[in-house]
């Protein structure tokens, strides 16, 4: 680490130099450049061989891309959330270790080899199966965003946070491996009366959430892999529900009983919380889908742009619960002007989707928007139209336009725009 301090003082004072002289376009420089000129102390020994790092961990300078938290948001670690540094991030897959947490009775770590996940209720028999006999079922690879419902909450109210890992970051999106829900409670067979199911987590919240049946034998998965590898602890190891495009609450992770019911259970997590409270003092309940949205990532106040004027790339995802983004519309004028975006990558359902607006800055200020459009042609609304129908005393579901003003400097901070 301290072997090659001194050169990258020197690179830096290199690219300084070069931007002045680099301005407006993106091109080679004129100037002797050292990081060109001069060998650098990583080709002057030899490196670690295999095995040094039997599971590898990215480069010591991407140490600040870490999940971070927001300390006064809650009371303490163990009953709280930390969020993905969106802004870090491309393409459409969330990294293992920068999945954002949400636990309400911190990390179970559950030993496999003693977890079971049981089957009851209106069901014909009663089950209960090992990890072993999980893995006997035929599986699905499937990439789901989850999202919690209370992603942007702290936006209800006017801009607060500043950074899209902050204001967006509670979400991930992540190729699962699992069995169909579906699978297992046909197994057990399902009885002519039922209509819900009650997955419970394993954990110390004991996290339960009532999901209709119909749900359940439609595209959940009981899943024990994400991006190819077991489950981290802060997931669910070893299995977790995936209710793909449903609020994140329902994904209950460490999961080790479903009971089938004909009623829903009205338990604490669907009446006092994840319900939304309206002005007339009446709250929507069963508020499960979660609609389109996107936002901006770069450039974002936790991502200046650093480069002066000339050639620039706005780039950002968008996700809805109802199905694919086939168009994501981006202002850097606050809406006066939409650009359609260029989307890159795949278009999955119910999955995150990236796009890129790319554009000549000509140092003025910017006004950066972005809003996305879902396959069933619904259109993400501004926070002032969200709030004309759902007022102020909302927690959940804010998928409302975010706005993000940029200086000349190329610094940007959270505002609201209207
Ligand atoms: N499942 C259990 N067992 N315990 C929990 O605390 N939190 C829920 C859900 N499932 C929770 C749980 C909430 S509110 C969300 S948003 C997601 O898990 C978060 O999943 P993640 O930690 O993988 O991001
Ligand atoms: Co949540």
């Amino acid at each position: 680490m301290t072997k090659g301090t001194t050169r990258r003082g020197l690179l830096k004072a290199g690219m300084a130099g070069a931007a002045g002289l680099a301005a407006g376009r993106v091109h080679a420089q004129a100037a002797p450049d050292p990081a060109i000129m001069e060998p650098q102390p990583w080709r002057t020994f030899l490196g670690d061989g295999v095995d040094a790092r039997p599971y590898g961990m990215p480069s010591e300078f991407e140490a600040h891309v870490v999940r971070r938290n927001v300390p006064w948001l809650t009371a303490d670690a163990v009953s709280s959330v930390n969020f993905t540094p969106l802004h870090e991030l491309d393409g459409i897959i969330t990294p293992n270790g920068l999945c954002f947490e949400r636990h309400h009775g911190g990390i179970a770590e559950v030993d496999p080899a003693e977890h079971r996940i049981m089957i009851n209720g209106l069901v014909d028999t009663p089950l209960v199966f090992t990890m072993a006999d999980l893995m006997r079922f035929p599986r699905e690879n499937r990439v789901h965003f989850l999202e919690c419902a209370a992603n942007s909450g702290m936006e209800w109210r006017g801009a607060q946070l500043n950074g899209c890992q902050y204001t967006h970051g509670m979400i991930h999106n992540v190729l699962y491996t699992g069995v169909p829900l579906r699978l297992l409670l046909e197994e057990a067979g399902v009885q002519g009366n039922a209509a819900w199911v009650l997955p419970e987590g394993a954990d110390a919240a004991a996290m339960t959430r009532s999901i209709p049946l119909e749900k359940a034998m439609d595209d959940c998965l009981v899943a024990f892999r994400m991006n190819g590898e077991a489950l981290r602890p802060e997931q669910g190891y070893p299995v977790r529900l995936v209710v793909p495009g449903w609020e994140g609450n329902m994904w209950v992770k460490w999961l080790r009983r479903i009971e089938v019911g004909d009623q829903p259970w009205y338990h604490r997590e669907e009446t006092s919380k994840y319900t939304d409270l309206l002005e007339d003092g009446r709250a929507r309940e069963f508020t499960w889908v979660m609609d389109a949205k996107s936002v901006i990532t770069n450039p974002s106040p936790q991502a200046p742009i650093t480069h002066g004027h000339g050639p620039t790339v706005i780039t950002g995802v968008a996700w809805s619960g109802r199905g694919t983004i086939p168009r994501v519309d981006v202002t850097i004028d606050g809406g006066m002007n939409w650009h359609q975006a260029r989307m890159s990558g795949p278009s999955l359902d119910k999955s995150m989707h990236r796009f890129y607006y790319e554009f000549d800055w000509d140092g003025s200020p910017l006004l950066l928007q972005s809003r996305a459009h879902d396959s069933t042609g619904y259109v993400q609304p501004t926070k002032e139209a969200l709030r004309a129908i759902r007022g102020e005393n909302s927690i959940y579901h804010n998928n409302g336009i975010q706005t993000w003003a940029v200086d000349s400097d190329g610094n940007a901070e959270n505002v609201e725009v209207g």
